[in-house]
């Protein structure tokens, strides 16, 4: 890696967010092992983020790796049109284990983005089906489902894309995001907005989507499980479809292997995509029940109208079948418990600091909610000086680390954390 392969990253390549002119700069990560990212340099930083929250069992994960090495002996892809392959059958089988009874019916892609696609057009197609031309989609403010077109439609129109895409995105319904937390006593005002919305525009409202307990990009905010439980009955009263996005929250990440497991909700169709793979190649899953399946299926075209090239792609089915035998024999659990319970002692009683305006824990997620932006180019270098991976946004310092960090290395993570807290210069 030299000089000038940095200029050249500097120059020609667009990173997520952000710009062609002056962008910030990138640190190249040579290889990663276990919780580590190495450093062109040499240096060993702890990764807080999960590479967005998708590398639940670390990296270069022994297992994981044996099962690519094994696919890729036989074959990396196949077009999944009129063939299939043993990866993507053992692969739904596991998913249909894992989830609710319910959701029997599998739909693979690319990625998250895709998968709420998959779904919204699914429900587009279903009303049709049923004979009604039904477009509308009612969600809840501070969501974040994606940065495809039909993605943005659905999140936060204050805190995405809708502005730039204005006049080319679906029309949709938000009501006010709860606002009753997930550890505090629930107010029952906080279904009111939605419960307004739902009863004035039934007719037309063709699905209910949301981040079932956890609203990430949005604000991470941890909501209450009763919403979830009175946005069930509610869709079952007006016989609407409920779509919950798991993306960021599934496999284990809130403590519970599905975050609607907190409410004992179950939705209709269940989008699952990032830590699928354990974080080591892109694939996303739409998972639906057999009544919604079959009813698409009876539509006019006889067919649900997606298929993309990589869909099933066999060393992503393959991984993600390790990934999930790894998941079954529950050791996350006790991972997981345990970083809850470290994050809670060492982070909540950031909540005295002047800078904070909140602190949140729940099962390997903690965020650190300041009363100030962060300075992003500042807090970045800070950290990496600090021998950290974190990356936060606007006020938010959160981590999501891998299941498997031990304790010292969650201790070097928080403890930078609250360094970064007592140094005026990295806040706006
Ligand atoms: C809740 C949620 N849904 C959907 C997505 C989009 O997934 P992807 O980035 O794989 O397209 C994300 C990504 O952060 C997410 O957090």
């Amino acid at each position: 890696m030299s000089q000038s392969d940095t200029l050249f990253d500097y120059k020609h390549i667009w990173h997520p967010y952000s710009s062609m002119i002056n962008p910030h700069p990138c640190y190249t990560v040579i290889s990663a092992k276990g919780v580590y990212l190495k450093l062109k340099n040499g240096k060993n930083i702890i990764d807080g983020m999960s590479s967005w929250w998708s590398a639940i069992h670390g990296y270069n994960h022994p297992v994981l790796n044996k099962a690519l090495k094994k696919q890729i002996r036989k074959m990396s892809h196949v077009m999944f049109g009129g063939i299939t392959h043993p990866a993507a059958i053992a692969l739904c089988r596991q998913l249909i284990s894992l989830t609710p009874k319910k959701l029997d019916c599998v739909f693979l892609s690319d990625s998250g983005s895709v998968s709420i696609e998959v779904a919204i057009k699914m429900l587009i197609q279903y009303w049709q089906s049923l004979g009604q031309t039904r477009k509308t989609f009612l969600t809840i403010r501070n969501g974040y489902h994606g940065d495809t077109f039909a993605a943005i439609s659905v999140s936060d129109p204050n805190n995405s894309f809708h502005k730039i895409y204005h006049n080319i995105l679906l029309k949709n319904l938000f009501a006010d995001a709860p606002v009753s937390s997930f550890h505090d006593n629930w107010n029952n005002s906080d279904i009111i907005s939605f419960t307004k919305i739902i009863e004035k525009n039934s007719y037309k409202i063709a699905g209910v989507i949301l981040e079932p307990i956890v609203q990430g990009v949005g604000g991470m905010r941890f909501y209450h499980p009763t919403y979830l439980k009175k946005i069930k009955i509610l869709c079952e009263y007006y016989s609407i479809p409920l779509i919950f996005d798991e993306i960021a929250t599934g496999f284990g990440r809130t403590g519970k292997i599905f975050a609607f497991e907190h409410a004992d909700v179950i939705p209709d169709i269940l989008c699952l995509g990032k830590s699928i793979t354990g974080g080591t190649i892109t694939l996303a899953a739409t998972l639906t029940s057999r009544y919604i399946a079959n009813t698409i299926s009876q539509s006019e075209t006889n067919c649900f109208m997606h298929g993309p090239t990589y869909m099933g792609n066999p060393l992503a089915c393959a991984v993600a079948n390790a990934n999930i035998k790894i998941l079954k024999t529950n050791i996350w659990k006790k991972q997981v418990y345990n970083i809850e319970k470290q994050l809670s002692t060492s982070l909540l009683p950031l909540i005295d600091h002047p800078y904070v305006i909140d602190v949140r824990v729940l099962g390997a997620i903690g965020v650190v909610e300041c009363s100030r932006s962060v300075n992003m180019l500042l807090i970045q270098k800070f950290f990496v000086e600090h021998g950290v991976w974190i990356r936060p946004f606007k006020k938010l310092i959160y981590i999501i680390p891998p299941y498997i960090i031990s304790t010292q290395a969650l201790n070097k993570l928080t403890n930078v954390i609250i360094d970064a807290l007592n140094h005026d210069f990295l806040f706006l």
